[in-house]
């Protein structure tokens, strides 16, 4: 089995759960972190025991010993960390949102494919087991024609304005750092939505803190979707068909159970262990493809991810929230 150096990027919350995750994985070994300085860097090596710490992201890059990147920067920061790891002759996992906007992710999925270099949106709940099962049960066709689609993630964020759930310069609001979520388990099931509707309550920094949604489909299919910043809800999701409905219990972004409804049938439940933290999945994903010489994965492939980000894009024409520089 051939073995992958890690270099992370960013040791803020979601680097930390990454790394707890890479620690499960006997493929990977966390070989290097890069912060914006020494002392953080040393901190997180540390915790993970990581044998390379930088006081730079460029330092990782720079290391002919990394084979594949982590990104878990804010995500206005993701565009020129994804670029300069590319640049950098380097393998990356980038972090949701992957980037702000789609033109943005057009450039640097045109750099990975020129450079021949694996590229990957960390959408991490697509790795999960439970995805699986979903996406068998919508091939056999047990819901019939897949007709709506209802999602949400929302949770309280009792944050000030500097956080970067509200920090426009680091790309703040709901959508981008929740909605995606819903949005992507859309785009999953449904595909690429031919009409978008959206509304949306700003909060103080101007941008969003809470976003409803409409999709309408080629298919006739509609999905329904919201997230917010403002207040928690049951984060789940409802698929439902001609022939009946599936219920995917818990947070969508870590499914505690499934369950299938068919009409005039017994409820079947269906549990979704996980092994760790959940995270390991994308990043074993993301080894596999390494192995085979791939530079994209079929479960997470770029130009969905461009779809996605298109999608937002429309969704904050909607709502008219642009980021600095756009
Ligand atoms: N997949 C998931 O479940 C999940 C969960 C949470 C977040 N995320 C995503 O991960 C990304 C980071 O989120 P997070 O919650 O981990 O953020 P965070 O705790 O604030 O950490 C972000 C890290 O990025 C680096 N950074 C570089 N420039 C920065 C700046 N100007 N301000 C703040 N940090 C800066 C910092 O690391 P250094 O100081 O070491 O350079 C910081 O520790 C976001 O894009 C978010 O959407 C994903």
């Amino acid at each position: 089995m051939k073995k992958y150096n890690w270099g992370i990027i960013g040791t803020g919350t979601i680097s930390n759960l990454f790394a707890e995750g890479l620690t499960t994985l006997d493929q990977a070994i966390i070989y290097a972190v890069g912060s914006r300085n020494q002392a953080t860097a040393d901190r997180f090596a540390e915790k993970w025991q990581i044998s390379h710490a930088y006081d730079s992201y460029e330092a990782v890059y720079a290391d002919p010993e990394v084979d594949v990147v982590y990104i878990g920067t804010p995500h206005n920061f993701h565009f020129q960390n994804v670029r300069d790891a590319l640049t950098g002759g380097k393998h990356v996992l980038c972090e949701k949102p992957f980037t702000i906007n789609a033109a943005e992710a057009r450039e640097l999925v045109a750099l990975a494919r020129r450079k021949n270099l694996f590229l990957m949106d960390a959408m991490w709940n697509r790795f999960q087991p439970w995805f699986q099962v979903v996406n068998d049960l919508l091939k056999e066709e047990r819901l019939g024609e897949l007709l709506h689609f209802k999602a949400d993630l929302s949770f309280r964020f009792d944050v000030g304005s500097e956080h970067r759930i509200y920090n426009r310069d680091l790309g703040g609001g709901a959508l981008l750092d929740l909605g995606v979520y819903p949005i992507a388990l859309a785009s999953a099931f449904l595909g690429k939505p031919s009409e978008i509707k959206s509304m949306s309550h700003l909060y103080d920094t101007g941008v969003d803190d809470q976003v409803s949604m409409l999709f309408g489909y080629t298919s006739g299919a509609i999905a329904e979707l919201g997230c917010s910043a403002r207040y928690l809800t049951k984060n789940n999701a409802t698929l439902h068909g001609s022939r009946g409905f599936l219920e995917i219990h818990g947070m969508i972004i870590r499914p505690e159970k499934i369950t299938i409804h068919e009409q005039g049938q017994e409820m079947i439940e269906i549990d979704t262990p996980y092994t760790s933290n959940a995270y390991q999945y994308e990043a074993e994903a993301v080894m596999e493809m390494l192995d085979l010489e791939r530079i994209e994965h079929p479960l997470m492939p770029l130009e969905e991810t461009i779809e996605i980000m298109e999608t937002m894009d429309q969704i904050r024409r909607n709502i008219k929230l642009t980021y600095p520089g756009e």
